[in-house]
C-alpha cells in the first residue's frame, strides 16, 4: 500500500471539473483518505514547488496554484503513485496519452488540471504540507477490508 498527494488545480477548478477528476481516480481503485478545499498561498506553493526554483516556468507555476480555491487530496493503494500518474497522463497534455485526465482534458502545459506526487520522498513531503495537521482517515477500521481483500 502506498499514497500519493493529487491537487486538483484551479484550471480544473474554474472549469468545473474537480468532480470528473477525483471520479477517475476513485474508479481506478484508489481510495480517498484525505480531503482538504484550500486556498494555498504564497509560502506553501514555494515550498510545493521548491524542487523547480530558479526554472523559467517556476514564477508563473508559484502565481498559478494561488489562483483560485484548489482540493488536495491523499488517495492510498497499490503502487498508488505510479497508478495515479498514469492516470494523470503526461505532464504536457498533448503529449498525454488519450484516456488520462490529462490527454482528454487539457492542452497548454501551464494549465495541466491536476498534481501528482513522483516518488515515495514526495509523497510523504508533500503529505505533510498539506495534511500535517491531520485530517486523514485511513479506512482499516471500515467495511473496505471486505470490498478490496
Ligand atoms: P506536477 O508536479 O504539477 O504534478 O506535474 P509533473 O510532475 O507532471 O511535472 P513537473 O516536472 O513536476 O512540473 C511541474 C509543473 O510545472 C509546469 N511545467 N511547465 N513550460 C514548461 O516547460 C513546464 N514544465 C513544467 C507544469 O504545469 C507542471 O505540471
Ligand atoms: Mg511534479
Amino acid at each position: 500500500m502506498e499514497r500519493t498527494l493529487i491537487l486538483v488545480k484551479p484550471d480544473a477548478m474554474q472549469r468545473g471539473l474537480a468532480g470528473e477528476i477525483l471520479s477517475r481516480f476513485e474508479r481506478r481503485g484508489l481510495r480517498i483518505i484525505g480531503l482538504r478545499l484550500l486556498q494555498v498561498d504564497d509560502a506553501l506553493a514555494k515550498r510545493h514547488y521548491g524542487m523547480h526554483e530558479g526554472k523559467p516556468f517556476f514564477d508563473g507555476l508559484v502565481s498559478y496554484i494561488c489562483a483560485s480555491p484548489i482540493i488536495a487530496a491523499v488517495l492510498e493503494g497499490t503502487n498508488a503513485i505510479n497508478a495515479a500518474r498514469q492516470t494523470m497522463g503526461a505532464t504536457n497534455p498533448v503529449q498525454a496519452a488519450p484516456g488520462t485526465i490529462r490527454g482528454d482534458l487539457g492542452i497548454e502545459i501551464g494549465r495541466n488540471l491536476v498534481h501528482g506526487s513522483d516518488a515515495p520522498e514526495s509523497a510523504e513531503r508533500e503529505i505533510g504540507l498539506f495534511f500535517g495537521d491531520g485530517g486523514l482517515a485511513p479506512w482499516e477500521r471500515s467495511i473496505d477490508r471486505w470490498v478490496f481483500e
